[in-house]
């Protein structure tokens, strides 16, 4: 699905981010599995990750971003009239995760829903912000996206338990007053028939006639994940440049969902952009899901990089098969 160009009358104005205290290295992980720091670091540029407490659940993490949020936009939520929460790993299947944010800030005004988009859900929940504010249905949408990947990893499983990682992101989309339009492209898509990557919390015993493994943690074909990536995402940056009618070289950053370095050099590679130009937090927190892209755009600002004005190609995918791809600018004033 692709989208005429710029239709949008919506701006990212603030972002604030999470990531638990506890750190998990690759000399932690060697203890568990028959793995090595060298082979981690090599296969996935992953050096650590960040693992929450026991009682730590995913809405504290999305409530700790959106607090710094708050923080740096210097104003109350109140007027937030739309909170989307992008997870796969919800508290609870209900009350949602959207809920409890709600509920903690207390926006009296907000409607409240989650979105599970896997991976690729920080990118799908701003796409509908965007849509939903270019409307005119809503005026101050809070996304937060926010994952503890590390409850529903299996760590005897030494193919997954090496990438995955906690944290969590919240961004503010507000409707523009100069109507000058921060989403500039997007790109949808589905693989449906991808389904090599599961978890199994559902209430299905089996899938498409066949018994599934690993009851509460991920089982997946990661072999077969990376192929799908590199291919199906330098393909929608072709598309999403042509839709807006840009240029590689009017890009200023690139920041694909980061879960694996090497993936991420290869994605590079074949879509020909320059690694200088990308924004990842994969090397010291691991695939975060959906938290990837915020905290990946976060490590951006802290560094001085990230600019208010830069032009921002976004890309998130994952299980589904399921990607997702913006072009927008990046309108949150640099802090001084
Ligand atoms: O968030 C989106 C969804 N998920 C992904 O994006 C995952 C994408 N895929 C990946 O990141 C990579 O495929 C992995 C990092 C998961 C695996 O890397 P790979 O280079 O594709 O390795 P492989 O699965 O083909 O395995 C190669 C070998 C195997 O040994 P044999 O059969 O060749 O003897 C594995 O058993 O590496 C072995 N292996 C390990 N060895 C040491 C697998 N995991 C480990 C490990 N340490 N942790």
């Amino acid at each position: 699905m692709a989208t005429p160009k710029s239709l949008s009358k919506a701006r990212i104005t603030a972002l604030g981010t999470y990531v638990p205290d506890k750190i998990l290295t690759n000399e932690d992980l060697e203890r568990l599995v028959d793995t090595s720091d060298e082979w981690i670091v090599q296969r996935t540029g992953i050096k650590e990750r960040h693992i929450a407490a026991e009682d730590e659940f995913t809405s504290h993490l999305c409530i700790r971003a959106a607090e710094r949020l708050r923080e740096t936009y210097g104003a109350a939520l109140d007027d937030v009239d739309l909170i989307i929460a992008s997870t796969t790993t919800p508290d609870f299947s209900f009350p949602t995760v959207s809920c409890r944010v709600q509920q903690y800030f207390g926006m009296e005004r907000a409607g409240a829903i989650d979105l599970n988009a896997t991976c690729a859900g920080f990118a799908y929940a701003l796409h509908l912000a965007n849509g939903m504010i270019s409307s005119g249905l809503h005026r101050k949408i809070l996304v937060v996206a926010g994952e503890t990947m590390s409850k529903i990893t299996d760590y005897t499983d030494r193919s997954t338990c090496i990438l995955f990682g906690d944290g969590a992101g919240a961004v503010l989309v507000e409707a523009d007053p100069e109507l000058s339009g921060g989403f500039e492209s997007v790109i949808l898509g589905t693989n449906g028939a991808g389904g090599i990557h599961v978890y199994r919390t559902g209430l299905a015993e089996q899938m498409d006639g066949q018994p599934l493994e690993g009851k509460g943690k991920i089982v997946q074909n990661g072999r077969e994940v990376f192929k799908w990536a590199v291919r199906t995402v330098s393909a929608g940056i072709e598309q999403l440049l042509e839709q807006a009618e840009l240029t590689r070289e009017d890009i200023d950053w690139f920041v694909p969902h980061s879960a694996n370095l090497r993936m991420i050099e290869s994605i590079c590679e074949k879509a020909d952009l320059p690694l200088a130009k990308t924004l990842q937090s994969v090397q010291d927190m691991g695939n975060t899901s959906s938290a990837s892209i915020p905290l990946a755009l976060q490590a951006g600002v802290n560094s001085g990089r990230l600019k208010f004005g830069d032009r921002v190609l976004l890309y998130g995918f994952g299980s589904g098969l399921t990607h997702a791809g913006l072009l927008l600018r990046w309108d949150v004033p640099d802090l001084s």
